[in-house]
């Protein structure tokens, strides 16, 4: 579907979704894909996550961006097409255009509609910068229509979403958006690049409190995935009956939310059940945390150059900016190829 300024190429595919859903619950371990915390009350509940004392990653980043705004935007240049993964409100990205003055803005989310407000009121700040909203499911494909210019793609991806994919996800990810940046034609040219955030290794005690917030407002984003849940398959969970529990897996170098059953729960669903014991989870999402030296050598591994990383004063959160690298083949290595949420 194409409108002015919008074009819209997914479609939600019923029967895929629930197929999914019912594989991750009936598998042993229990699990579920992050992306269904994001419905609209979901959504909601994320952006008051992202207010909260806790939750460092939002409010530290922005800081990066602001303090070293302008280093950005010299490592960056100016004329780019400037590619927001999961651009939402858009926001993070807009706070950059006064520096990076990027000649074509195109924010991509899984729907144009929450994209469409935004974009007018953007347009009417920035009327030199040619907007296009695309609405498609970035984290299955990166086939961009062909109205996106080609000319010095710059992936915007912040918020340390890329932790939201096991390491072996995230270098095939990568590699993605390596291609679509222009693969070795833009790396001959020096062309082609990624500003990606990402969250950091600290304190354990910091990280099991910004994911189990005082308020319980993470506790509230995680429940709410039930009544999703429920919307999408037909299921009958009870929300009272589960309880969040989001900590820091050391091993694992990840934040782990899981849904845990307060008493022995029988969920229903056309064509299934499972049994949950008291105390069982679900595992609805990870959060992997890296260290700087893990995080630049998983971009060179995806046939990125890093140019230049920007931490803030604690070295919790990291941004930075990689080009294509020419040749930049995958190096060989172990890859954990697991399924987000397991
Ligand atoms: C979107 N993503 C980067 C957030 C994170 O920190 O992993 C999602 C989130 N989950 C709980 N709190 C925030």
């Amino acid at each position: 579907m194409q409108q002015d300024g919008f074009i819209q190429l997914h479609a939600h595919n019923g029967l895929a979704v629930r197929a999914e859903l019912q594989a991750g619950l009936s598998a042993p371990q229990a699990h579920t894909s992050p992306k269904y915390l994001y419905d609209a009350l979901g959504s909601k509940l994320f952006e008051a996550i992202c207010a909260l004392p806790e939750y460092y990653p939002t409010r530290t980043e922005a800081a990066i961006f602001d303090t070293f705004g302008a280093q950005i935007a010299a490592s960056v240049g100016s004329g780019c097409t400037l590619i927001d993964l999961g651009a939402g409100n858009c926001a993070k990205a807009a706070r950059l255009f006064p520096s990076l003055r990027p000649a074509q803005y195109v924010p991509v989310d899984i729907s144009i509609d929450f994209l469409r407000d935004t974009v007018a009121s953007l347009q009417q700040r920035f009327l030199e910068v040619d907007m296009l909203g695309v609405g498609m499911d970035f984290s299955e494909s990166l086939d961009l229509p062909a109205a996106v210019s080609s000319e010095r793609r710059l992936f915007f991806y912040p918020g340390s979403s890329i932790g939201n994919y096991t390491p072996g996800q995230a270098l095939a990810y990568l590699q993605r958006i390596r291609a679509a940046c222009g693969g070795d034609d833009s790396a001959r040219r020096g062309e082609g690049g990624l500003l990606i955030g990402v969250d950091l290794v600290k304190d354990h005690a910091l990280l099991d409190a910004a994911y189990d917030d005082a308020l319980g407002v993470t506790a509230a984003f995680n429940l709410s995935m039930l009544r999703h849940l429920n919307l999408l398959l037909d299921a009958d969970f009870d929300v009272r009956q589960w309880q969040h529990r989001g900590f820091f897996n050391a091993a694992e170098s990840r934040v782990e939310m899981h849904l845990e059953a307060r008493l022995p729960v029988t969920v229903t669903w056309p064509g299934g059940s499972r049994a949950f014991a008291q105390g069982e989870r679900i595992h609805t999402e990870s959060s992997y945390k890296y260290t700087r030296q893990g995080f630049a050598s998983l971009l060179e591994r995806a046939g990125f150059e890093v140019r230049h990383c920007w931490t803030d004063p604690q070295q919790w959160f990291m941004v930075c900016h990689a080009r294509v690298a020419v040749g930049g083949a995958t190096l060989p290595g172990a890859i954990d190829t697991r399924e987000p949420g397991r």
